[in-house]
């Protein structure tokens, strides 16, 4: 363990590369932004603790990237606990929950990622283990078969998902504590480029920091990428100093521009403003054009567009704003034509109705 107490320096999470986990806060006063969501938290698991008892489960819900296994992890170090990770599509049969839930000890923190893609016949067998610590399970086939109650330890399952619509009510309830993660302010990212440029050793000056954070998404995860990729720029083509010039010198290579968009995100508004005119355009029709799948589009593409007000979403389909035209440096069409931004004369980078 390092001075900076990182839970999973040892515990990878599937899918996970070691520099990843290595930038992962491990306690709760180390965790950046959040504020509300860090109080009540931090009040959820002192109470705990002052009883002597396992905490209430938590269903922590947000886009990705914004802290939610982090903070899991976190639950699970600031109680003292053990912590074991599993995901939703992960467990397909009843008998592969009961085998995890058997396999605990008192006090563990349980990890349910993806909570939402739970199949329904093993949520029904988690409803009584999250209540009453028990387990009900059928043992045999046919004539013989019978059921048994199990007793388990008392754990604290910390379910996570990008979806909180998507989450069974009964489930839902069944949670003592719910948290939506919200995006990031730049500020905030800002710290979090910071922290992570100490623990690389990389020498990084606010300038740099600052516009790596700008372009972030509002999300940690694309700050830290960002950050890893300006610091194989600086080492290969300097000194491996990041400032304000090195900073957007690499994320033009990497095509990220001012307002974090990518290479796809600027393809899809050219097409919306260049092909049909700022629409509005279906989203197959949108989707073709771009040689996408329409799923890519509606999850990975446009709620980030969504999010900036560049894009709108109307009943005929999807419309370029003037926050578009004026991104792409296109001449706004004759008034009338285009939808106005929602914030007045500036491209807003943060959803207002989410501010
Ligand atoms: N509040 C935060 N402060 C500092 N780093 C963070 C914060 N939230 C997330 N991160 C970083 O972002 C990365 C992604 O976070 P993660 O918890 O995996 O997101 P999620 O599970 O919601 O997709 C982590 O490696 C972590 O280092
Ligand atoms: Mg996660």
């Amino acid at each position: 363990m390092t001075t900076d107490d990182h839970v999973l320096d040892e515990t990878l999470l599937p899918g996970e590369d070691r520099v990843e986990a290595s930038l992962r806060p491990g306690r709760l006063e180390e965790f950046v932004g959040q504020d509300r969501v860090r109080r009540q938290l931090e009040l959820v698991l002192a109470g705990a603790r002052r009883r002597g008892q396992s905490a209430d489960h938590v269903l922590l819900s947000g886009a990705p990237g914004l802290g939610k296994t982090t903070l899991a992890a976190i639950v699970a170090a600031e109680v003292g606990a053990a912590f074991r990770a599993t995901s939703g599509p992960a467990i397909e049969r009843p008998g592969d929950l009961a085998a995890i839930l058997t396999g605990l000890e008192p006090g563990d923190v349980l990890f349910l990622d993806e909570v939402h893609r739970l199949p329904r016949t093993v949520e029904e067998v988690l409803y009584p283990a999250m209540e009453d610590f028990q387990l009900d399970i059928v043992v045999g086939k046919g004539p013989g078969a019978r059921s048994i109650r199990l007793d388990l330890p008392r754990f604290t399952l910390v379910g996570a998902t990008t979806r909180t619509g998507l989450i069974s009510s009964p489930l839902r309830d069944r949670f003592g504590f719910a948290a939506q993660l919200e995006h990031y302010e730049v500020e905030e990212l800002l710290a979090i480029v910071v922290r992570s440029a100490r623990l690389l050793g990389m020498h990084v000056a606010e300038d740099g920091a600052a516009e790596i954070a700008s372009r972030s998404r509002g999300t940690p995860r694309i700050a830290n990428r960002l950050l890893r990729r300006v610091r194989d720029y600086a080492e290969v083509e300097g000194d491996g100093t990041v400032d304000l010039a090195v900073a957007r010198a690499a994320l033009q290579v990497f095509d990220v521009d001012e307002l974090g968009l990518d290479r796809l995100d600027r393809r899809l508004l050219e097409a919306l403003v260049d092909r049909f005119g700022g629409g509005p355009v279906g989203l197959s029709t949108l989707a073709t054009s771009l040689a996408e799948e329409p799923d890519t589009i509606e999850d990975a593409v446009e709620p980030f567009l969504l999010r900036c007000g560049l894009v709108q979403r109307t009943p005929r389909g999807r419309v370029a704003t003037a926050g578009a035209y004026a991104h792409l440096g296109r001449p706004l069409p004759p008034a009338g034509q285009v939808v106005p931004p929602r914030t007045p004369g500036a491209v807003a980078l943060f959803d207002p109705d989410e501010a």
